[in-house]
This record gives C-alpha cells, structure tokens and sequence, in this order.
C-alpha cells in the first residue's frame, strides 16, 4: 500500500471543513465534495475563517495559511474523487445520507487499495462498510470538534477491515496529522461518546426537569471539575441536530435511557435553535 498524498473529504460542514484545513496543513492535496456550488463556497469560508484565526492568534504564518488554501480544491461531483488514495466521509450523521456517500465512492474509486474512512460519531462502521463494494477498505476515524484544536482521532475497524487499512491510517494520523489515535470497538458511541453523550443527555433532563438553571450546570461543571466548557454549551458547540442524531444511534444499539434525547432537545432541534451554528442554544451566540 503506498503513501497517502491525495486525500478526500467529502461534506464541508462543522467537521469536514476542520478535518480539510488539517489535511491541507499537513501538505496534503485535498479535494472537497459538497452538495452544490454554494455549499462548497460556504465550506471554502469556513476554513479560511478558521485559517485566519490561526494567523490572528500568530500558529500561521500568512505563507502556510496561503499555501494551506492553494492544496484545497472543491467539486460538487463525487466523480472527481477517483485518483484519492483516502476519502473521508464527513456528510450529516444521518444512516442514508452517509451509505449513499460510501455506496458511491466505492464504485468511484481507481485504485483497488484506496481506503475510505467515515467521520461517523455513532453510526456502527459495519453497517456503513456493508454498502460499499469494499468493505476491507472501510474503516471509522472520528475527529473531534473544533478540529483544529482537538488532539484525538478514534480509528474504528469493522470485523472485515484489513490490518493493513487500520495500520496504514494510523500511521496516517499520528505522523502526517500529528494527533494521538486511540483504537475503539465498532460499537454506537465508540469510547468517548459512550462516556460523553449519556453525561450531555442528563445535562438537558437537568435543566428540563427544572433542577438548575442553564447557566449554573455549566458553571457547576466548569469552575468545579475544570471542564474547558459545561455540557450545556458544548451541546451548543457540537450542534443540538448532531446530537440528538448521535443519541439516537446510540439509543437504537443499546436501547439505554441514558442515551435517549430529551424532550426538550427535540423540541429545540424542531424549533431551529440548533447552538453556536444557527446563534442560538442553550446559550445565545449574537457576534
Ligand atoms: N479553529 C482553530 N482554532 C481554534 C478554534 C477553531 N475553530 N477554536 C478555538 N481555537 C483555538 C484558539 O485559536 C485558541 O488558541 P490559542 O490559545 O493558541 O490562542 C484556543 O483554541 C482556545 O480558544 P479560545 O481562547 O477562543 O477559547 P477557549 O479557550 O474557550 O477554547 C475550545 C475553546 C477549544 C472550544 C474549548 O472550550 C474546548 O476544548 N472545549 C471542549 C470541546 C470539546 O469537548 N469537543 C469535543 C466535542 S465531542 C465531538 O466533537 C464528538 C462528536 O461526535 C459529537
């Protein structure tokens, strides 16, 4: 299996645009697929906003943020991803969205070896591998938000990933990203949202039930166990729709209350306050 050099990334929304800028920082030629010219266009400033701040906060230097941006180029056709040695799927945590996606990368993809990786939160990767003519080659690799900042990434093989594909990624992203890889099982949740989501959901039932006020669960969790945020505000921050989509998932595989999504999160989700992206969650976002 040779080096990877040319890297897909398919969605350009809150985490394909981190997992983007990273690989393009890297050295990395990377190819962004979106939906439609527009959406490609809104991914495009996303990272250049990110880019920037790193500038701003003096990590970049105006050269490499420059050079980052000339390795990103974006197509709204997944027919431009057949040269890619690693695609990874960053579309909606939603079950058709993503099989479609893989469906079709798999038929797309040249080389026999290319390796397709999906940035599924809770989705089981087997389920997700069983639709693509390759299942050897699948393999989870959860980033965490704001990718830029966060250290981890989850490799997740299924029963039928080659060694070679788990060995080869995470040589990818220890030494090319330069993050720490932990290895779960292909089980809803993986390890850290196993632990996180069922401490995020009681967060909502917390606040719902009338128990605390929003802004002292956070603070209680900030100030009393140095968490950077408290859940509430980092529900904002994940973005309510993904994780009531990532609760659900875990909820069908394991059918635990603990991970069933609170009333008042769906009907938050259904009123369109979906956290930090739409200005307004559990916290308002007026900047
Ligand atoms: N892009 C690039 N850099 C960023 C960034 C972004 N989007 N957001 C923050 N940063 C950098 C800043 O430039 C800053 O760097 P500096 O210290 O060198 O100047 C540093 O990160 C800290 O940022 P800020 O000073 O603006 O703000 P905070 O200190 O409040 O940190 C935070 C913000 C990094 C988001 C921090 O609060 C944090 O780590 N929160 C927890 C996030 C978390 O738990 N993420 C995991 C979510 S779960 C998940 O993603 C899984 C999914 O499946 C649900």
């Amino acid at each position: 299996m040779g080096e990877i050099v040319t890297v897909g990334v398919v969605g350009c929304g809150l985490m394909g645009s981190g997992i983007a800028e990273i690989c393009a920082r890297a050295g990395l030629d990377v190819l962004v697929g979106e939906v439609s010219p527009e959406a490609a266009m809104a991914g495009r400033r996303r990272v250049v906003a990110s880019l920037d701040r790193g500038v701003r906060s003096g990590k970049l230097s105006e050269e490499d943020r420059d050079a980052a941006l000339s390795r990103l180029t974006f197509s709204a056709d997944l027919g431009d991803f057949a040269d890619r040695h690693l695609v990874i799927e960053a579309v909606a945590e939603r079950f058709e969205v993503k099989t479609a996606t893989l469906a079709t990368l798999g038929k797309v993809l040249r080389s026999p070896d290319a390796i397709i990786a999906s940035n599924t939160s809770s989705i089981p990767v087997m389920d997700l591998a069983a639709c693509t003519d390759r299942p050897d080659r699948v393999i989870g690799m959860h980033f965490f938000n704001p990718v830029p900042v966060q250290k981890l990434v989850e490799i997740v093989p299924t029963q039928l990933t080659s060694g070679h594909v788990v060995d080869h990624v995470t040589e990818f992203v220890t030494t090319r990203l330069g993050k720490t890889a932990i290895r779960a099982q292909d089980r809803s949740g993986f390890v850290v949202n196993a632990l996180l989501v069922p401490y995020l959901m009681s967060a909502v039932r917390m606040l719902e039930s009338g128990f605390a006020s929003a802004e002292d669960i956070d603070a209680g969790m900030v100030l009393g166990c140095a968490h950077p945020m408290g859940p509430l505000r980092l529900l904002d921050l994940i973005g309510l729709d993904t994780a009531q989509s990532v609760a659900e998932s875990m909820y069908e595989e394991f059918k635990e209350p603990l991970h069933a999504p609170p009333p008042l999160l769906r009907r938050m989700v259904a009123a369109g306050t979906l956290g930090r992206k739409t200005g307004r969650g559990f916290h308002r976002y007026d900047e």
